[in-house]
């Protein structure tokens, strides 16, 4: 086993071993699960995805005007599909373009770099193959007049609050006086829509929730039974966030070899496998601001379902 698969065993074994059961939900993202995730969002239920290709398709000219030369640092960048609008935005304004994508997936970040240079002859990459934090302390010297960090897609509602805290110090922290934060968000809405998303009838969802049993399975030697877990999502409104869990159907024992692991469930049991907190562009503003990172401009949809936030770090 690796360093970083014992690393990440811990976190497994912390996680299966609290009160309320839980797991990160950085194992929903194998092969199948990034496939499954990118079916999600063409699922007619789960509207972030194109609500925020939305906003960017009409307000990305926008953003490069009020930015100017910029290069775009993007966390998760992924297959990089909502940084060409970006990307052809500043191209279209005549700035340089610098892109320095950052994704746990090397062969994501090599594959997309690739096709970029092609699409782009005139654009220079910085890839970095690694997890937020490490790759915000990496980062090599601006070249250009500015820097965006851009963390698109809602990705900051998967994190616990604190964690959240935690990680807009660091990006401000990564950033010079003058430089840019944008920030995709999903909003608060009603109980039913938000549901919906999460519990899509072509049952995606859940083959996704179900699909981190089975990568335990595989990455830590377990034997979860996925026929007796169930997917449940729902709205939270008191924490305003969706609560993601998987439900044993049955009492039953299960163990994790690699790990030296053996886990009890009740039948009725829950592992909570994602929140996905859903935000009000008052109190996230409040919040970017004590972190010294100033709203610029904010930009949402006619129904006010998702947000797309400029800000600019202050001194
Ligand atoms: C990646 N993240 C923003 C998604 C979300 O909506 O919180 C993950 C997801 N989980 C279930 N559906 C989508």
């Amino acid at each position: 086993m690796s360093d970083d698969q014992l690393e990440s065993g811990k976190d497994v074994i912390a996680g299966l071993s609290a009160e309320q059961k839980s797991l990160p939900p950085k194992y929903f993202y194998d092969q199948r699960g990034s496939e499954l995730f990118e079916q999600i969002c063409e699922l007619p239920e789960y509207y972030p995805t194109r609500t925020e290709t939305a906003i960017l398709k009409e307000y990305s000219g926008a953003i490069a005007q009020k930015t100017g030369p910029c290069e775009i640092v993007e966390l998760g960048s992924g297959s990089s599909t909502k940084s060409r609008i970006l990307l052809n935005a500043y191209q279209d304004a005549g700035y340089p373009l610098r892109y320095l994508p950052v994704d746990v997936s090397d062969t994501m970040l090599t594959e997309s770099a690739e096709k970029l240079l092609q699409e782009y002859p005139a654009m220079s990459i910085w890839a970095i193959a690694s997890t937020y934090e490490p790759a915000l302390n990496a980062l090599p010297p601006k070249q250009l007049p500015a820097r965006m960090i851009a963390f698109i897609g809602s990705t900051i509602g998967n994190l616990q609050p604190a964690e959240c805290e935690a990680f807009l110090e660091n990006i401000s922290e990564t950033l010079e006086v003058g430089d840019y934060f944008l920030l995709g968000l999903d909003l608060q809405k009603e109980t039913s829509i938000l549901e919906s998303a999460y519990n899509d009838a072509q049952g995606v969802t859940a083959a996704f929730n179900l699909n981190m049993l089975r990568h335990l399975n595989r990455q830590f030697e377990g034997n979860f039974d996925l026929a007796n877990f169930a997917h449940v999502a729902s709205y939270n409104s008191q924490k305003k966030q969706i609560e993601m869990y998987l439900e044993s159907l049955t009492a039953q024992t299960v163990r994790l070899e690699v790990l030296d692991l053996t886990v009890e469930f009740e039948m009725g049991d829950r592992i909570l496998s994602e929140i996905s907190r859903k935000f009000s562009l008052e109190e996230i503003a409040n919040s970017l601001s004590s972190h010294r990172l100033k709203v610029v401009e904010i930009f949402t949809d006619t129904e006010q379902r998702f947000g797309l936030m400029l800000c600019q770090k202050a001194s």
